[in-house]
């Protein structure tokens, strides 16, 4: 018999079919109007369809699309510049996904320890629910068993310790620790933020210990949380960091950024990528970045994140039976369900409203960062519907 589809089934797709998108908004095939909170799981940082990011794509379409690492690639030197002079870091090399550059982050960490004489130094600690990717390597960083098990013994070198646990965290450091890595807030683990207290402490442990900070910036980067990069609200910067998701807007883009001490035992032929830095993508970052450095976009984004809080504080008040408490920074949002969050996705998806599920019982909020007061609102007017209607049907079945 053949099977019902040739795609691999690795993914618990929903059955909707999107056709096109503009802004917030995503149309299905039957002309149906979505409320895009998802965006690509925060990928689609500046919405659908993007003007200035369109024309971009367009205009290199045309000049060249491929060339490889053999040759320069002008796009490459301009993004990489603007994104050190917006950051900590000094060095960037360009990938396609979050998972490659997180495998470019822990090389580049692993390298530099080499590189000093110390290869023993390879270990990396990383943090109970974690999410890093799913590579070989980044389902090892990340440690969870549903990701690891079947996919033979796991890759070595990387030890978790519970979050926020600073005691097991300095119990776990031993002569060959050579970095710590760590979601400044925890997507897929459930929206958890990491305080800005701990942060300060991992930058001082690392800088006793002589350990490398890298961070995963996949999903909290490129504005997401109100600031370019989560980490600047705890006033600390990284040794390495792995950026993705939002930086291209939806074209495969991703980033590994360093400081030019880290990066140092990364020389010529330690590391590549075919496509990695290719000019389409370079050409999409660049517009990206245009948009996100231009005056007012990161304000914009803790302006309507204030709209978005009140309004699902609210919204927690007065829905106690459906909705547990509400985390997370700038439109990195999360909801934690009283009521299976299964549930409340769908009961969100019935008022035509997109957005992700995590771990711990949350769904995520992810909007672009273009979401207008308005759209918020529009948004926050869905999920109270949803939650009316969960909480009678709650109230029903207990009657
Ligand atoms: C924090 C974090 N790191 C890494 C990744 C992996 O990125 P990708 O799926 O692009 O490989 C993700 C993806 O969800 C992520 O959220």
């Amino acid at each position: 018999m053949a099977a019902a589809t040739p795609l691999y089934d690795t993914y618990a797709r929903a059955p909707l079919r999107f056709e096109r998108g503009e802004g917030v908004w995503l149309i299905a095939e039957d002309g149906t109007r979505y409320l895009d909170f998802a965006a690509g799981v925060a990928v689609n940082s500046l919405g659908h369809a993007h003007p200035h990011l369109v024309s971009a794509l367009k205009e290199q379409a045309e000049k060249v699309w491929h060339l490889s690492n053999l040759y320069e690639v002008p796009g490459q030197e301009s993004l990489s510049r603007r994104l050190t002079e917006a950051t900590f870091a000094d060095k960037v090399f360009f990938t396609n996904s979050g998972a490659e550059a997180l495998e470019c982050a822990i090389k580049t960490a692993r390298r530099y320890h080499f590189a000093k004489g110390q290869p023993e130094k390879f270990h990396i600690i990383t943090f109970e629910g974690a999410f890093h990717g799913r590579t070989l390597a980044t389902i090892a960083a990340g440690g969870q068993a549903k990701y690891l098990e079947g996919f033979g013994p796991k890759a070595p070198g990387f030890y978790q310790v519970p979050f926020d646990d600073m005691a097991a965290l300095k119990a776990a450091i031993t002569e060959e620790t050579a970095a710590i890595l760590i979601e400044p807030i925890q997507g897929e683990g459930g929206i958890r933020t990491v305080s800005k207290e701990f942060l300060q402490e991992l930058r001082a442990l690392c800088d006793e210990y002589g350990l490398l900070l890298v961070l995963d910036e996949v999903q909290s980067g490129v504005g997401r949380t109100g600031k370019l990069f989560a980490h600047e609200w705890a006033g600390i910067t990284p040794d390495i960091m792995a950026v993705a998701k939002g930086i291209g807007g939806g074209f495969p883009l991703g980033a590994c950024l360093a400081t030019e001490e880290a990066a140092s035992g990364m020389v010529a032929g330690t590391h590549g990528s075919t496509y990695g830095g290719n000019p389409l993508a370079m050409a999409v970052g660049n517009a990206v970045l245009d948009v996100i450095l231009a005056d007012d976009l990161l304000q914009h984004v803790r302006d309507v994140s204030l709209v978005f809080r009140q309004g699902l504080a609210s919204l927690a008040d007065r829905f106690p039976d459906v909705i547990e408490e509400i985390r997370g920074e700038g439109l990195m949002l999360g909801i934690k369900a009283k009521v299976p969050s299964a549930d409340l996705l769908k009961a969100i998806r019935a008022e035509r409203l997109l957005a992700v599920p995590a771990g711990e019982n949350v769904i995520r909020l992810l909007p672009p960062l273009i979401t207008t007061a308005e759209e918020a609102r529009e948004g926050l007017a869905r999920l109270e519907r949803a939650a009316e209607q969960l909480t009678a049907e709650r109230r029903q079945a207990s009657a």
